[in-house]
Formats: C-alpha cells, sequence, structure tokens
C-alpha cells in the first residue's frame, strides 16, 4: 500500500528519491520520509503530509549518494511524523522502509521490550529496524540480520535497509509486497512499481517472494530464500516513463480516460482468427472442460464490476452454472468449490490483499483458477494456473478508468474461449467479434462527447447524493459509475437495478435529484423507460444513456452510444461515467488523482 525507493550510485541520491516517490505518490500519500546515508551518520526526513510538504524540509544540495525513501498510506497508527517512514534504530545506525502488514508485530514488540527496546511509533513496521538491530548486534554481517528478521516476521513485507556500516549498500527483501529491481549508468535502484526509475532503464527486475538482494553503485545481487546466490531474471518493461506520466493533461485520470482507444486496441490484439479466440494460456491448461460445473468471478471494486459483468455473459452465452462474489467475502462465505470449480479472479495491481488471500484459499480446495491481471509479473499473475493480461499499461490515477474497459473486453474474449472449451455455439458470434474489434473507434466516437459530459456534470454542483440505474448488463455499468463518482468528488452516489426503485429507493427521489439511467439492452429498455418515467414524476433530472435508435424524444438529457452489440454498450457506457465523474469532480476542485483515504492498491486485508 505504500510506496518504497531505494537508490545508491555515483551522484547525489535525493534528486533520484523525489523523483521515484513523486511517481509512487499513488500507492499512499499520507505521509512522506527520506534517509541518506554516508559513513558518519544517517540523515532522515520525515512529516505527515504529502512528497511536497517533505520538499520543504530538505535543502537541494544533499551531496550523499545512496537512500531510501517512502510514501505511506497509513495502516497501523495515524498519519503523523512518528508514524511516517524511514524507522531507524536507537542509535540512529540502520534505517528501514516498509511497505506491507507485519502482522506479529504485537508479539514481536513484546519480545524486544523486554530485550530493552524502546518503539517510538505505533506502525508494525518499526519492529523490523528493532529486529535487524537485535540480530546485527549479534552477529554483524547485514544480510544475515536481515535474512534472520524476515524469517520472524508473518505477513507481508518489501523492506529497504541502508546503514552506517555499509554506507554504499541497500539491502532488500520481499514477501507478498512488490519490490522491482533496475541498473543504469546512474546507479541501481528498488522500488514498490518500475515507473519509480523508469526515466533511467526499461530493464526491470520484479523480485520474487522470499527473495532478497544487495544493491550497490555498480552491482545487484540477488538471492534465494536459503541466501543462495540466483541468477536475476531481467524483463522488459514495455512502456516508457512518457505512459507513465500525465501527457499534457489535467490529471493522470483524464489522460488514461483517454487512451482507452488505443489500450483497448491493445487488449483485443491478435485474439481472434476467424471466429475463433486466440488464449494459448487457456489451450495449454491442463484442465478436464467438461467437468467444470461452475465458475466463481471474484475481485475487488471496479474489477468486481467487470467480474459481475462477466458473470452475466458467462451465463448468458454458456448457460452454465456461475456465482460473483467480492473477494473479501468470498474467504468467509463458506463456499462450496472443489476441484471442478473454476474461478476466475479479475485485478488492475495484481497486488490486492482479499483477492491474494481469495486465490489461496481457491488453490487449497482445488480448483481451477484463471486471473486477468494489468501488472505483468504481479503476485496474482503468479498465483494462478493461467494468467491474462489486460494492456492497459500503468494506471496512476486511484479512479480505476482503462484497466476496467480492458477488463471488460478481455473478460468477453475469456468468456467466448470457455464456450468453445465446452464446445457451446455462442449466437451471433461473428457480429460480436467484429463489434469487439470496432470497440477502438466506438470509444473513441464517444471520448468526442467530452464537453456534454462536462455540461452534464455541472447539474452536479450542490447535489449530495446521486443515483444510478440500470438492467441486466446496464446494472454493473450503474455500480461503476457511482463508485467512479463517490470516490472521486465524494457526492454520495448509488446504484440500483432500476427495477428494484419502487421498492425502496425511490422514497429518495426528490425535486432537482440527478439520476443516470442506462437503457442499452433492448429486451428491457422499455421497462428502464418506465421506471424512469417514475422517477422524472417524483422530481429528478435524469441523464439517459442508451443506444442509437432507442426512441427517447420524450427525455431532455440523453447521451447516445453509437451503434453497437448490445452485450458491448456496456463499454462505451463505462467512458461516458468516466468523463461525468471526472468533471463532475473537477466542479467541485477536488484532488481527482489523489483522492481522499484511497490508495491504489490496496494491500491489506
Ligand atoms: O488492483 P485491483 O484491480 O485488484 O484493485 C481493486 C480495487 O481496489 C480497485 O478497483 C478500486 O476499487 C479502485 N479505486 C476503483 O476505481
Amino acid at each position: 500500500m505504500c510506496g518504497i525507493i531505494g537508490f545508491t550510485g555515483k551522484q547525489p541520491a535525493l534528486p533520484f528519491l523525489l523523483q521515484g516517490l513523486s511517481r509512487l505518490e499513488y500507492r499512499g500519500y499520507d505521509s512522506a520520509g527520506v534517509t541518506l546515508v554516508n559513513s558518519k551518520a544517517l540523515r532522515t526526513w520525515k512529516t505527515k503530509g504529502r512528497l511536497s510538504e517533505l520538499e520543504k524540509l530538505l535543502s537541494k544540495d544533499l551531496a550523499e549518494s545512496c537512500g531510501i525513501g517512502h510514501t505511506r498510506w497509513a495502516t497501523h497508527g495515524v498519519p503523523s511524523n512518528m508514524n511516517a517512514h524511514p524507522h531507524m534504530n536507537e542509535e540512529g545506525t540502520i534505517s528501514v522502509v516498509h511497505n506491507g502488514i507485519v502482522e506479529n508485530y504485537q508479539e514481536l514488540r513484546e519480545e524486544l521490550r523486554e530485550e530493552g527496546y524502546i518503539f517510538h511509533s505505533e506502525t508494525d513496521s518499526e519492529v523490523i529496524v528493532q529486529l535487524l538491530d537485535f540480530y546485527y548486534r549479534k552477529n554483524p554481517v547485514m544480510k544475515e540480520a536481515l535474512a534472520k528478521t524476515v524469517k520472524r516476521l508473518e505477513g507481508s513485507y518489501a523492506i529497504c535497509v541502508t546503514s552506517i556500516f555499509e554506507p554504499d549498500t541497500i539491502y532488500v527483501s520481499k514477501k507478498e509486497s512488490p519490490m522491482v529491481l533496475g541498473q543504469s549508468k546512474e546507479g541501481t535502484f528498488c522500488a514498490s512499481d518500475a515507473p519509480a526509475f523508469l526515466e533511467y532503464t526499461r530493464e526491470i527486475l520484479p523480485l520474487q517472494d522470499g527473495q532478497s538482494a544487495i544493491l550497490n553503485a555498480g552491482s545487484l545481487e540477488v538471492f534465494d530464500a536459503s541466501g543462495k546466490q540466483i541468477e536475476p531474471r531481467w524483463i522488459h518493461f514495455p512502456y516508457d516513463v512518457q505512459a507513465a506520466q500525465k501527457g499534457g493533461y489535467d490529471s493522470f485520470m483524464l489522460k488514461e480516460i483517454h487512451e482507452q482507444p488505443s489500450v483497448i486496441r491493445e487488449t483485443l490484439r491478435g485474439r481472434f482468427r476467424g471466429t475463433k479466440t486466440v488464449l494459448p494460456m487457456i489451450d495449454q491448461m491442463n484442465v478436464r472442460w467438461d467437468r467444470i460445473d461452475q465458475t466463481v468471478f471474484i475481485a475487488c471494486g471496479t474489477a468486481y464490476h467487470a467480474c459481475i459483468y462477466a458473470n452475466l455473459l458467462y451465463q448468458k452465452y454458456t448457460g452454465k452454472v456461475s456465482w460473483v462474489i467480492p473477494a473479501s467475502e468470498f474467504r468467509y462465505c463458506s463456499p462450496n468449490v472443489n476441484e471442478h470449480t473454476l474461478c476466475i479472479f479479475v485485478s488492475q495491481s495484481g497486488e490486492t490483499a482479499d483477492t491474494l488471500a481469495a486465490i489461496k484459499l481457491a488453490k487449497a480446495k482445488g480448483c481451477v483458477t484463471i486471473s486477468v491481471v494489468n501488472v505483468l509479473g504481479s503476485s496474482i499473475s503468479r498465483m494462478t494456473d493461467a494468467v491474462l493480461y489486460t494492456a492497459a499499461g500503468p494506471e496512476i490515477a486511484v479512479a480505476s478508468t482503462k484497466a476496467y474497459t480492458t477488463q471488460l473486453v478481455l473478460l468477453h474474449v475469456l468468456v467466448l474461449k470457455l464456450a468453445e472449451m465446452y464446445g457451446i455455439k455462442v449466437k451471433g458470434k461473428s457480429r460480436l467479434i467484429s463489434d469487439l474489434k470496432r470497440l477502438p473507434e466506438v470509444t473513441e466516437q464517444v471520448l468526442g462527447q467530452e464537453e456534454k459530459m462536462k455540461e452534464l456534470a455541472g447539474m452536479l454542483i450542490d447535489q449530495r447524493d446521486a443515483y444510478f440505474i440500470g438492467r441486466q448488463l446496464d446494472y454493473p455499468t450503474a455500480l461503476e459509475g457511482a463508485l467512479k463518482l463517490k470516490e472521486i468528488s465524494y457526492v454520495h452516489a448509488d446504484a440500483y437495478y432500476a427495477g428494484e426503485l419502487k421498492h425502496g429507493p425511490i422514497a429518495l427521489i426528490e425535486k432537482d435529484t440527478v439520476v443516470t439511467a442506462m437503457a442499452t439492452q433492448p429486451e428491457v429498455a422499455s421497462k428502464t423507460v418506465s421506471n424512469i418515467r417514475e422517477t422524472i414524476a417524483r422530481g429528478a433530472r435524469v441523464i439517459l444513456i442508451t443506444g442509437e435508435n432507442m426512441p427517447a424524444e420524450e427525455f431532455e438529457y440523453v447521451v447516445r452510444i453509437p451503434e453497437i452489440s448490445p452485450e458491448l454498450a456496456a463499454i462505451p457506457s463505462a467512458v461516458l461515467l468516466q468523463m461525468f465523474a471526472y468533471y463532475g469532480a473537477k466542479e467541485k476542485g477536488c484532488d481527482i488523482d489523489k483522492p481522499r483515504n484511497l490508495a491504489k492498491s490496496v494491500t491489506v486485508e
């Protein structure tokens, strides 16, 4: 949940650390800190608040060429100067930054207290530096001390360590929290995510669980869990630094909304041969498809909405039993799953703790597992039997946009593929495939309605509440529209099945309440229209999103999506609602890329 960076080289480390932290601020931003190291002392600055607060404390001419930095999203202890990282031992000789959760930190604290250690923060992370101190005193070899320390930690961690004992060296170790390494002519880097140092190299080394590494200006050694040196496995990061920056847009969110035509195109590239889907990962799975008797779609937040969509499609195309559940609930619902169950997990980051926990349970029960993930080499991608990658590129804004639409697209292809594996013929498949291929162009046309969505978003000023309604495949769109709006504009937003309004929620409708209704599904559109009339009769202002040819003359605010198969209408509709939320939040002056209380990657359960 936090962002960590380390740099050791031949030039001042501070600019690399600050630049890296600014790229990682999406991972958390309630406090920030750095330690710079030289042979005489460690110098640490840290503060509550954003990186800009930290920068105010730092002079520009700090010459140390090795250091570590951190940007925090609080899990244990409030955001405060004391709880900010880095954490130091009592003598100020060792400094540590940590991302993850030490589940047994209370126990370790007690044990260390008995040894005379004093704790200054409320964090779980402080035990790491104290344990390191403890083991280093017994045997002053940092690699050994770190190995002994991580052996004691239950939970997840990505850790960077510096000390005055080896002022040019950074030690790192990781389990279940991301850590990537890089080397360039400037020096050696470690970070929670590659964009932190992408300017300097696109060859990256994602550290695997249990591995550790020793970084020096001109060298990088990687070790397995037993401490044996291993050959690093580098991968080429497929995006340049521009892809991880704003590129002239006001915010990452707006940039990411506009990237959708191209990332949808990339996600679809090479996925079809005639009317057959091309997903070799699925072909290569050792699965008796005829024995799969139920499928479960599991994810969190926006990815969960993508699962609701996929579940509806799956039922429609295959007629087989399936269900959908948030990852945070899966573990606790006593799921009746086994080796005849297919579990499909969806995640942008590939690091969401709830989803990881759900995968562990599914695997323990012998289920067949597939993940749909955006981040290459992430934990989720490595845990499932097969992984399919969306090609959304780095998504920096906390509010997910392009990851969502690429998930819808790839899940659609996956569901078609599963139907093929079961030997089921999907009605209208060739039309669906040609419409899937048209999606980049359709999305481009929808982006052309930006001004209109901006104008409609003007209705939200002065509104405390907003409602989104839809039936069938329009329902996940309603949920996603409401989530987008609430997370970035703080307008209370709820989504309902349009037919459910009259069973209660309609009591909330009063004069001028803003209701956004989706009616893109011909089979149920007229029913939704009746529900819209019911809300208008109670004073609501209704924005209707519908297809080209649907009758809608009676309504004042109508936005049309280009002609497309109804099964795909959720994609252009979602793009419209993203713009609606974006301009609603902008109108209110919100910090769109960094909404309050949220972090991009939720690595705690
Ligand atoms: O990285 P993941 O897709 O697993 O993340 C899941 C949710 O935390 C994420 O979609 C969250 O709901 C976003 N803030 C939505 O915009």
